[in-house]
């Protein structure tokens, strides 16, 4: 049986790799097979891609340059762990994925979504998520939690306000995959939700 891929997204500290890991130990105690992953990185290579790609000096990093670090490493990603877990009926749970270069590199860093795209499927040969949920939160919270630490978290609050845009623009484009989850003072009440919608899409 083919293993379920799960995505998390979110702005910056809307609390994704708590949720991932919440929900990683929920399918874990059901008896579930999972490998939690993030992007940038998870592989090898992809870790060295990531500290390129947050590296706060590289300041002269353009937009096209860091569309292709992040293809690069998802492409490893997806060949390297992904694929292999999905097919040994490993659920996977990843912290972000293409939804993630769509509103960054391209609603909020304005690259073409066509582009973006195409070169999505070129680096996942096509490989679309079962489910993503979207952590819906306040922008001002979100960058105060996340503390403005790496190169892409200080690129200001326009920036974010059109990450966040981007990702309800996604919503909508595709209800059928991607849940908005309004991120609760209480992570638990979220880990909530969020059970409460795989169950019903997965009837699990
Ligand atoms: P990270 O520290 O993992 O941030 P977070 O905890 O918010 O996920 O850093 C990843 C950063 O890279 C984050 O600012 C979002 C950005 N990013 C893109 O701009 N494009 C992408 O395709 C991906 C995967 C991430």
């Amino acid at each position: 049986m083919q293993g379920i891929f799960i995505t998390l997204e979110g702005i910056e500290g809307s609390g994704k790799s708590t949720q991932a890991k919440l929900l990683a130990d929920w399918l874990q105690k059901r008896g579930q097979d999972v490998i939690l992953l993030r992007e940038p990185g998870s592989t090898r290579i992809g870790e060295k891609i990531r500290e390129v790609l947050l590296n706060k000096n590289f300041k002269e990093m353009t937009p096209l340059t860091e569309l292709f670090l992040f293809l690069a490493s998802r492409a490893q990603l997806v060949d390297e762990k992904i694929r292999p877990a999905l097919k040994k009926g490993v659920f996977v749970i990843l912290d972000r994925y293409t939804d993630s270069t769509l509103v960054y590199q391209g609603f909020a860093h304005g690259l073409d979504i066509t582009t973006i795209q195409q070169l999505n499927t070129i680096a996942t040969g096509g490989l679309e998520p079962d489910i993503t949920f979207l952590l819906d939160m306040d922008i001002h919270e979100g960058l105060n939690k996340s503390g403005f630490k790496d190169r892409i978290e200080e690129k200001g609050l326009d920036f974010h306000l059109k990450v966040r845009e981007g990702y309800f623009k996604l919503a909508e484009q595709y209800p059928q995959r991607i849940f908005v989850v309004k991120v609760k003072p209480d992570p638990q009440d979220t880990h909530s939700e969020i059970v409460e919608i795989f169950c019903n899409k997965f009837s699990i």
